[in-house]
C-alpha cells in the first residue's frame, strides 16, 4: 500500500515508518521545511514531500497516488487532513489523536474532542488511534528527561502524594495498535484508545524506572496543594505565568484506560512498562545519554 505518513521525523512516527517498511508498504513523507530532525530519514528508502500538515495544498500535494493517509503529526490538523484527502480522493485515513480526549479538564479534552468530530463527520474511511503517554527512545518527551533526572541524583521530588495512575505506552506498542488500524478493515468508523499494559501509580512508575538503571532513589514528598492555591491566587490577580492552576490539577487526574476494543479490533498487547523502561534504558546507554551499567 503506498500510505502518506507525517510525523515520521517524531517518535512515534518514526516507529511507524519502521513498521511500515517492515510490513512491505510503500510510504511517502510529508517533511516540514526546516524540520531540525529530516536527518533521521535519510538511511530510509522512502520518497520525501515538503510540506506543513498545516496546509491542505502541501498535503494534497503529498497525497497526489496515495493508497491511504496516515496522519501522526497532530490531530490539530484535522481540518487541513480531512480538506486534502476529500480533494484527492484519498478515503481511508488512520488520524493519531491522544487519551487526553477523556480528561476531565475541558482545556486538555475540548480541543481533541473537537477535531476528533471533525475526522468523524469528515465521510471519510476513518479511524482515529487515542495514544496515552508514549515512551521508548531519546526522542519521547517525558520518560528520557526522567531518566537522566535519576541517573544522575539519589533523590527526586514528587509532587503530592504519587497517587495518580499513569499508563505510558512503549512506541512501538503504540505503533502496532495503529499500524494495525490502518491495515485492518474492521478498524474503520472507530476510535481505539492504545495505552500501556495496564495502570501505575506515578511513584511506582518512578520507581520502576529507577530500578531499570539500577538506582535505589529516595522519593521526596511535596505538597501539591499550595501551589496550586498560589496559582490560583496569581491567576486573580492576573499575574502571567508559566503553569495554569487546572494543569496542576491535571497532574493529579489518573490517565488509566481500558484497551478492550483494540485488543478485540486489532490484537493490540502492549508490553508491561518494565520491559519498556529496559529497553529504553539500554538505548539510552547506547546513545550515551545516561552512564553505562556499573558492574
Ligand atoms: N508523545 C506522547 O506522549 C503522546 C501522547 C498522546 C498522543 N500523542 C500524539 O501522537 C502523535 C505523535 O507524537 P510524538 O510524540 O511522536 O510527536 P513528536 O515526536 O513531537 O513528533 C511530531 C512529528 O510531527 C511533525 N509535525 C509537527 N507539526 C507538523 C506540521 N505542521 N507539519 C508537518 N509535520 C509536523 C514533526 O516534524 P518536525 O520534524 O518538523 O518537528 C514530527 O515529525 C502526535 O499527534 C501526538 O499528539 C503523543
Amino acid at each position: 500500500m503506498k500510505v502518506l505518513l507525517t510525523g515520521a521525523t517524531g517518535l512515534l512516527g518514526g516507529a511507524l515508518l519502521d513498521l511500515l517498511i517492515s510490513e512491505g508498504h510503500e510510504p511517502r513523507c510529508l517533511v516540514r521545511e526546516g524540520s531540525q530532525n529530516a536527518h533521521r530519514l535519510d538511511a530510509h528508502p522512502i520518497e520525501i514531500s515538503r510540506g506543513d500538515a498545516g496546509n491542505a495544498g502541501d498535503l494534497g500535494r503529498a497525497l497526489a497516488g496515495a493508497d491511504a493517509l496516515l496522519h501522526v503529526a497532530g490531530i490539530e490538523y484535522a481540518p487541513s487532513v480531512v480538506e486534502a484527502a476529500r480533494k484527492a480522493g484519498v478515503s481511508r485515513v488512520v488520524v493519531v489523536g491522544s487519551t487526553s480526549a477523556h480528561s476531565a479538564y475541558e482545556f486538555r479534552s475540548g480541543p481533541k474532542k473537537r477535531m476528533e468530530g471533525v475526522v468523524e463527520a469528515s465521510g471519510l474511511d476513518w479511524t482515529i488511534a487515542r495514544p496515552a503517554m508514549i515512551y521508548g527512545s531519546e526522542r519521547d518527551k517525558n520518560v528520557h528527561r526522567l531518566l537522566r533526572f535519576l541517573d544522575r541524583s539519589p533523590v527526586f521530588p514528587i509532587f503530592g502524594p504519587g497517587t495518580n495512575l499513569w499508563q505510558p505506552v512503549y512506541h512501538e506498542d503504540c505503533a502496532r495498535g495503529v499500524y494495525e488500524a490502518l491495515v485492518r478493515p474492521t478498524a474503520v468508523g472507530h476510535s481505539y484508545d492504545l495505552p500501556g499494559d495496564e495502570p501505575l501509580a506515578y511513584k511506582d512508575l518512578v520507581k520502576t524506572a529507577a530500578q531499570a538503571l539500577g538506582k535505589r532513589t529516595r522519593l521526596v514528598r511535596l505538597p501539591l496543594e499550595p501551589i496550586r492555591r498560589a496559582l490560583l491566587l496569581a491567576e486573580t490577580l492576573r499575574l502571567p505565568l508559566p503553569i495554569k492552576s487546572e494543569q496542576v490539577l491535571r497532574l493529579r487526574e489518573d490517565k488509566a484506560y481500558t484497551y478492550d476494543e483494540a485488543q478485540k479490533d486489532l490484537g493490540y498487547a502492549p508490553r508491561p512498562f518494565r520491559e519498556g523502561i529496559e529497553l529504553e534504558v539500554a538505548r539510552l546507554r547506547e546513545v550515551g545519554l545516561i552512564k553505562p551499567k556499573t558492574a
